[in-house]
């Protein structure tokens, strides 16, 4: 079922905590929604460049999709990281160019290689032989990066699954993409997302240059190094780090300013932008030996956009007076909106909250990345709504990209309005089909 994109609310003065709040007090909003606050990811986007300013950002557009958010990507005029036909699509239907984007998936089936060559793509990655000789027959004039794998500490290890191995195998395969005339511009490297080993980064920079200097001494020439994406999205204090480290490596391995430097962040730019808040549909009180337990079912689960947990997302009660804050806090277990017994939020946190009712509303902050897009149809459950918010600053800043539709925007709004429903059409029935198992009580 296809999804309506909610319109940008543009805010004077107000932010995007008191959209959520004022949504909320309309009294008519009650299913689970996000707010996505788009100065957030400018502000991140802007941090990046300010920290790194020789890398150009392609934005991972599988953290989080949302049409608002890729169109303030688009106006400020950053690349693309797409790794599907999908992604593709949706980043080229903005009227992006398609030499802005790079095509970041190292096995591509070949029906995914004849469609990005046909919608003028021109950059792609490979980790095997088996790859190169499709892109031979498929998209033989795509210009490639090889990936190596970078060992790391990452939640998500991306490189038991991606990379050539750089002692054994990536001097072989660019002497066979040569030999199979194919054009290797540069390397790639992705050290897995939520990585905690900085200095990984600094290892993927000096294999790249080692293989830089292979090709140069086989009379052949690389001018793309992408550090991939990984970063940290929960406090600033990483990039920080992470980005000097590769600031100081950058200089040391790639002085020469004509080689071009981008990365793929994903998790970085789009994971605070976005807060969820969830309804509660029912509670429960039960006492486990003596201790009383809060139980919850909420209008969101893991076959929505909770599906994942990373360690510093929380849970909070929305504080609507200010008396709430000292109130007592109980273990509490919550439930997702679907049948299985295996949908419970947080299953892996202890998680405390005030007693609830099902006039309260739950806060799941930094719910930008890897959450709605993992939602399934499971039980054709729908996925919460998506209100994006912008500043009237930074409005004025990019209205004028041909990217934005006025029909998207929506000055001076009533904040109070619950969100467009995800509620199926209610089927007007007019022909009933005989049926032997009518119930008759
Ligand atoms: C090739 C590639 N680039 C970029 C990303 C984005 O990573 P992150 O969101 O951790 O920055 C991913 C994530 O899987 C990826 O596979």
């Amino acid at each position: 079922m296809s999804k309506q994109i909610a319109k940008t609310y543009v805010l004077n003065g107000l932010t995007a905590n008191d959209v959520a709040k004022g949504i909320i007090s309309g009294g008519h909003q009650t299913e689970a929604f996000f707010i996505q606050d788009l100065d957030d990811a400018y502000r991140r986007i802007e941090y990046f460049k300010r920290k790194m300013p020789r890398v150009q950002i392609f934005y991972a557009i599988k953290s989080n999709d949302n049409v608002p958010l890729l169109k303030l990507v688009a106006a400020l005029g950053l690349g693309f990281d797409c790794a599907t036909p999908g992604e593709i699509y949706k980043v080229l239907k903005l009227q992006v160019d398609p030499r802005s984007i790079i095509f970041a998936s190292p096995l591509k089936p070949p029906q995914w290689m004849t469609y990005a060559k046909k919608s003028g793509l021109l950059y792609s990655t490979f980790d095997s032989s088996f790859e190169l000789k499709k892109i031979k027959q498929y998209w033989p004039d795509a210009r490639l990066l090889i990936r190596i794998k970078v060992d790391s500490n990452s939640v998500y290890r991306l490189g038991d699954k991606f990379g050539c191995d750089y002692e054994t195998e990536a001097i072989d395969l660019l002497d066979e993409a040569a030999s199979l005339g194919i054009k290797v511009i540069g390397v790639a490297f992705h050290v897995g997302s939520v990585c905690f080993s900085f200095d990984s980064y600094v290892n993927g920079l000096r294999m790249a240059k080692a293989l830089f200097d292979f090709e140069a001494k086989s009379g052949r020439h690389m001018s793309v190094v992408d550090i991939g994406g990984g970063f940290l999205s929960e406090k600033n204090t990483d990039i920080d780090e992470v980005s000097s480290l590769i600031n100081i490596a950058l200089e040391e391995h790639f002085p020469d300013k004509t080689v071009q430097i981008i990365a793929e962040p994903g998790r970085y730019i789009s994971d605070s932008s976005m807060v969820l808040y969830t309804s509660i549909n029912a509670v429960r009180w039960v006492e486990k030996n003596g201790e009383k337990i809060n139980i919850l079912y909420i209008s969101d689960g893991k076959y929505g956009s909770l599906q994942y947990t990373e360690k510093w997302q929380t849970v909070s009660k929305l504080e609507r007076n200010t008396d709430e804050n000292h109130e007592d806090l109980y273990e509490t277990i919550i439930w997702g909106n679907s049948l299985d017994s295996a949908d419970r939020v947080l299953p892996d946190i202890k998680v405390y909250l005030p007693q609830c009712t099902p006039q309260d509303w739950l806060v799941f902050p930094i719910r930008g990345a890897y959450s709605y897009v993992f939602g399934s149809m499971f039980a054709s459950v729908q996925l919460p709504q998506i209100r994006p918010v912008i500043s009237m600053e930074l409005w004025k800043k990019i209205r004028g990209s041909d990217v934005f539709d006025p029909e998207d925007i929506i000055e001076n709004p009533d904040i109070t309005e619950p969100m467009p429903s995800n509620l199926p059409k209610v089927i007007n029935i007019q022909i009933h089909l005989k049926s032997n198992v009518l119930i008759n009580a």
